[in-house]
């Protein structure tokens, strides 16, 4: 099939990539001609495992194109709309974006063209779309099909997650969309029927109840760590023990300093902005945002405390990426740690295997970025480790202890053995691990 994706991000650069490989021929839109020359030219604009090679792969083999220029849609089959649908200022999801986009593809599809909404929505957006889609071709005496399939790929593993769903979900309306849809996913569909059909808004609500059903998890887990330092619990023997129960489920329950990233925050928030235009309260979802808030400030309070009562000049930092795998900053806790430590007055040394240069782009040379993790801690009062990438996972604490200058290691992620660093007379302070951990 000849497929369009709008959008080249995260979202659209891997749909339409996935899409190329399994056989479609694919064209991406971008508005961000940068982006588009980058991509023809073999390059890639974001970090992602193996993304690269597939798109060299398919541009080679003359399935995969870029372009600003959305005539493309002219002989299009469906029209994919990946582009961002970031929060305004009330926490509602800015739509124009994708009203845009499919405006302006709806200029140029052919009759029975199928549009398919896989940016993140809120309830009654497609049919929105649908309206205006349909309008802008009514001039030209055609009309479009409009379906919504929302992606849940995992930055980090997505390229995977893309080739090998746990579900497709979609949302449509008619049968002739259902038809296209299964058509175009029978790759993905082949062992076993992974698409699950429903009507457009009930999709629209699964993805973010997707999303903030995870949120709240995380939430309940840091709620508990919270507790677990002023009772002496060990939150990790707390998460193996719920986890092994079977309704429970062993994803999910890690504590930490709050989710962020490009998803969870957004998403909690549009879930109740939703909530609030249909007058309708949503209290578990409002306590799993306000949880996050409480939990970041509470990790960032800890850590303030110990630089104010121990006169800190320079803390190290292990990983600035919202989390391993990706470059993405996006609503990375990162930002709000270092932001803090800037106005305390104390020097930053980072370290992070993909993020750097998105992070130069927030503090440029406000901080200092560094290669190697062991460089990272050379003088430093404190290292706080933030991302979980595997290069943070055995440090040679006996060197790190020798390099830095004091002894405090703020473990935001409960990676390490706090009597291992012991030993090497440094203090892990984790993340609901206790009363030494207070
Ligand atoms: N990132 C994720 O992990 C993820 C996962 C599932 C769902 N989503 C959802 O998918 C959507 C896209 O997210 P993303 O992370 O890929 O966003 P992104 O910001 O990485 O990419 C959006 C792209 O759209 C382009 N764009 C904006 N307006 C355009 C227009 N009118 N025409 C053509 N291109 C345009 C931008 O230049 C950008 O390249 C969001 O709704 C998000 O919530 C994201």
């Amino acid at each position: 099939m000849k497929l369009c994706v709008v959008g080249s991000g995260y979202v659209g650069l891997v749909t339409a990539a996935c899409m190329a490989e399994v056989g479609h021929h694919v064209v991406g839109i971008d508005i961000n001609a940068n982006k588009v020359d980058m991509l023809n030219d073999g390059g890639i604009p974001i970090y992602e495992p193996g993304l690269d090679k597939l798109v060299l792969k398919n541009r080679e083999q003359g399935r995969l194109f870029f372009t600003t220029d959305y005539s493309v849609c002219a002989d299009a089959d469906a029209v994919f709309i990946a582009v961002g649908t970031p929060p305004d200022e009330d926490g509602s999801a800015d739509l124009q974006y994708v009203i845009a986009a499919a405006t302006t593809a709806a200029k140029h599809m052919p009759d029975g063209c199928l549009v398919v909404v896989k940016s993140t929505v809120p309830v009654g957006t497609t049919d929105a779309v649908a309206e205006e889609v349909n309008q802008v071709m009514q001039g030209r005496g055609v009309s479009a099909l409009v379906a919504f399939n929302p992606e849940f790929l995992r930055e980090g593993n997505a390229v995977g997650d893309f080739l090998k769903p746990d579900r497709i979900i979609v949302g449509v309306e008619d049968v002739a969309s259902e038809k296209k849809l299964k058509r175009m996913y029978a790759a993905f569909n082949r062992n076993r029927d992974r698409m699950i059909m429903m009507d457009r808004r009930s999709a629209e609500l699964t993805k973010y109840a997707a999303n903030c059903m995870l949120a709240t998890r995380i939430s309940f887990m840091n709620d508990l760590s919270r507790l677990c330092d002023v009772v002496d619990g060990d939150i990790e023997s707390i998460r193996r023990g719920i986890g092994a129960d079977e309704r429970i489920g062993s994803h999910f329950l890690y504590a930490g300093i709050g989710y962020g990233g490009s998803c969870f925050p957004k998403d909690v928030q549009a879930l109740l902005a939703t909530g609030e235009k249909y007058g309708v309260d949503l209290p578990v979802v409002s306590a799993a945002w306000q949880a996050n808030k409480i939990q970041r400030q509470w990790f960032i309070a800890r850590l303030l405390n110990v630089v104010k009562a121990k006169d800190v000049k320079q803390v190290a930092v292990w990983g600035l990426a919202f989390k391993p795998g990706t470059d993405d900053m996006r609503e990375a806790p990162s930002i709000d740690v270092i932001d803090a430590l800037l106005d305390a007055g104390v020097k930053v040394t980072a370290c992070d295997p993909a993020a750097a240069e998105e992070a130069k782009h927030i503090w440029g040379n406000q901080i200092t970025y560094q290669d190697s993790p062991e460089a990272t801690c050379k003088d430093a009062d404190i290292l706080v480790v933030l991302t979980e990438w595997l290069m943070f996972r055995e440090p040679d604490w006996a060197s790190i202890a020798d390099l830095m200058h004091g002894t405090d290691i703020f473990d935001a992620r409960n990676l390490y053995v706090q009597e291992e660093l012991a030993q090497h007379g440094l203090n892990c302070i984790a993340v609901g691990r206790g009363k030494s951990c207070l």
